[in-house]
């Protein structure tokens, strides 16, 4: 146990796991979904699913991970239950096709600070080009990939809670900041409207299942990441609370990142349904309305914390082969590294090239009913984040209240949390675990596979 690593204070393990799920999900993906997703209509549904169901699985993870001292892959063969060892094994596999399309977009916003330092500004408007240069764009995330590496091979005292300890921090100093900045525009008052009145009309399934996949995302769950992190938490930490911090962390943030973007978004008249491209397109023209000064310096500062907050995320998505190669294949951490980043670069190639570089990878995949082919990256996120983060949460939860048993759950819970057993929020856990979970996550489940790859409309 000793040599596995542990994390030397619960403030480093609190950073390191809100530094997982504070990402490219909250700053990039959210306000996109929001804004494919009508607006406030997808923000609420977002809350309720990070709250209701989110919450009990992060804290069931972490659980997990903690008493059976291994990650993802291993946790469940550990605790006794061999035949649950898929679980972790498809969380892994999900990790890997996960990173090896997010180390690509951390790879663009890294490329996007280092215009705005050069004082390129026109990038806003230049973003399919950046894109299509992949030879710009791979070295930028080979680079990434290397900095991940880097600090993942550190173990994870020296490396992962050093890192999120610091830069925490200071990102959410800067998205405060411009924050203000937003509401000071003209027709700020739109873009606020916009992301806080929903229109109910709007209502659809595929509203409710991106926000599911968002929800799971944006919290690093359905995969076995806090498994993998939790098996590295001391005894006797409190979970219930911890968990409830990085929770409302990466809520807080996902949050203010609207609250700053559409604002941002409405005073340059840019179309909030834009996509993956929304805070590309958006900020380097608000940086340059600071003036060249200011702008260099709040654009680089953002989008280098934006870096950063990927950076946090990357390792601990790394962290989840790499730990599988250790406690499973007992290799040694440095080769294990080394190998998932190969590995992990070249599957994130049909990513790179999919952006418009290559006719095959950007018009990849038409799904049945349909006649607008999907891009890869978009397929991947449609299969590996709407789809299978659900139903892995789905099946933490079967897993906790039918296999391991509501008991040892609440007795691992308890275990730092002294007046958990018994409360309304032991309660509460156990009633969205047993009864909402499964049955939400199931029917979403269901009615996602058939309408989004077969349009097949059940509601
Ligand atoms: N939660 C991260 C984000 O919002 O950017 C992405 C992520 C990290 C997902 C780690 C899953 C994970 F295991």
């Amino acid at each position: 146990m000793a040599n596995r690593g542990h994390f030397s204070s619960k403030f480093g393990f609190i950073a390191a796991a809100a530094g997982s799920a504070v990402g490219l999900g909250n700053i990039w993906k959210f306000p996109f979904e929001v804004g494919q997703g009508g607006g406030a209509l997808f923000l609420i549904i977002y809350l309720i699913f990070c709250f209701v169901l989110c919450y009990p699985i992060l804290i069931t993870e972490i659980s997990i991970g903690r008493k059976s001292e291994k990650s993802a892959a291993v946790a469940f063969d550990q605790l006794g239950y061999k035949k649950w060892t898929f679980l972790g094994k498809l969380g892994v596999l999900c990790g890997v096709m996960i990173l090896s399309f997010y180390n690509v977009v951390a790879g663009w916003v890294f490329g996007y600070f280092v215009e705005i330092v050069k004082g390129n500004f026109d990038i806003g408007n230049e973003f399919g080009a950046f894109t299509t240069n992949i030879w710009r764009t791979g070295i930028y995330s080979i680079a990434f990939l290397v900095f991940t590496t880097i600090i993942v091979s550190q173990g994870i005292t020296k490396g992962i809670e050093k890192a999120s300890k610091i830069l925490m921090p200071v990102l959410i100093g800067i998205i405060l900041l411009l924050v203000f900045y937003a509401f000071t525009l003209p027709n700020s008052g739109a873009g606020v409207e916009y992301y806080l009145v929903p229109d109910f009309s709007k209502l659809s399934l595929q509203v409710v299942y991106k926000a599911l996949g968002q929800s799971f995302f944006s919290l690093s769950l359905g995969l076995g990441a806090l498994i993998t992190y939790g098996s590295y938490l001391e005894r006797h930490e409190n979970i219930v609370f911890s968990g409830a911090l990085i929770t409302l962390a990466d809520v807080g943030i996902a949050f203010l990142a609207g609250l700053m973007i559409f604002p941002f978004v409405f005073y340059q008249g840019i179309d909030p349904e834009g996509g993956a491209a929304l805070i590309f397109q958006t900020m380097p023209g608000i940086f340059e309305s600071m003036g060249s000064f200011w702008g260099i310096f709040i654009g680089g500062l953002f989008f280098l914390l934006l870096s950063f907050a990927a950076l946090t995320s990357t390792i601990s998505l790394l962290e989840l082969p790499v730990a599988y190669f250790v406690d499973q294949k007992k290799w040694k951490r440095k080769r294990a590294v080394w190998v998932s980043g190969l590995i992990i670069f070249l599957l994130g190639v049909p990513s790179l090239l999919g952006n418009g570089y290559s006719a095959f990878f950007t018009e990849f995949i038409t799904y049945f009913g349909t006649d607008s082919p999907r891009d890869y990256m978009t397929f991947i996120g449609d299969v590996f984040i709407d789809t299978l983060l659900p139903l892995g949460g789905f099946l933490t939860a079967i897993f906790a209240i039918h296999v391991w048993k509501k008991g040892n759950l609440v007795s691992e819970l308890s275990d730092g949390a002294d007046n958990f057993a018994g409360s309304w929020l032991n309660t509460y856990i156990i009633f969205s675990l047993k009864y909402i979970a499964p049955v939400i996550l199931g029917a979403i489940f269901i009615f996602t596979v058939l309408e989004k790859f077969f349009s097949i409309s059940i509601l």
